[in-house]
């Protein structure tokens, strides 16, 4: 048993492609480098790994993957404490009308509660919507809580990815499938290591 849960894993993570951080600037993990993976590659939607062991509080990873920005976003408990005070605020405050693994359909919108793992892309009409995870008040938003903002027709985010009333996008942004292979590394794409999406 153990060996053919070795052997898949193995088998998934040398059919995973790999992309850089953008934003944030971390190192690539030097032994994934090699599996760096072609355009015809990526454009066909394989999944990426992404190494998380550098990622700070409040801070965003990117990856690219199926041509799509994923945010990858460390939160702690005072981020993670502001979701519980928004329900009043947000269009769908409990994602039933979102795009999410069942894995994913919570209060964070995740498998660790810390971290938030989203598909980066405005549901109003595409656009990719800015970071803003200090709570400090914002010119869009004088009680900011923490969240993504969309500056093509202003659109505003919790820090879960939950759209706020007054949005002109209707729904939350979507979580993609992902799993974790270990603590600090994670595939996106995949809901297990025997694959698929
Ligand atoms: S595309 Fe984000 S608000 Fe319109």
């Amino acid at each position: 048993m153990t060996d053919k849960v070795n052997e898949s894993r193995r088998n998934l993570l040398i059919a995973t492609s790999v992309v850089g951080a953008v934003g944030v600037g971390f190192a690539a993990v030097p032994f994934l480098k090699s599996w760096l993976p072609s355009e015809r590659a990526k454009s066909a939607g394989e999944p990426v790994t992404a190494n998380i062991s550098k990622l700070e509080i409040g801070q965003k990873l990117q990856v690219m993957w199926r041509g799509q920005p994923i945010f990858i976003v460390l939160r702690d408990k005072k981020l993670l404490d502001t979701l519980t005070g928004l329900k009043d605020r947000l269009k769908d405050p409990e994602s039933e009308e979102s795009i999410q693994p069942d894995y994913a359909k919570n209060l964070p919108r995740s498998k660790k509660e810390g971290l938030l793992v989203m598909v980066g892309i405005c549901t109003h009409l595409g656009c990719s919507p800015k970071t803003y995870s200090e709570i400090v008040p914002q010119a869009f938003d004088a009680d900011w809580k923490g969240g993504f903002y969309c500056p093509c027709h202003g659109s505003t985010f919790d820090i879960s990815g939950r759209v706020f009333k007054g949005s002109p996008a209707g729904t939350n942004m979507v979580i993609p499938p992902y799993i974790f292979v270990d603590d600090d590394n994670l595939i996106i794409g995949v809901d297990s290591l025997e694959g698929g999406a």
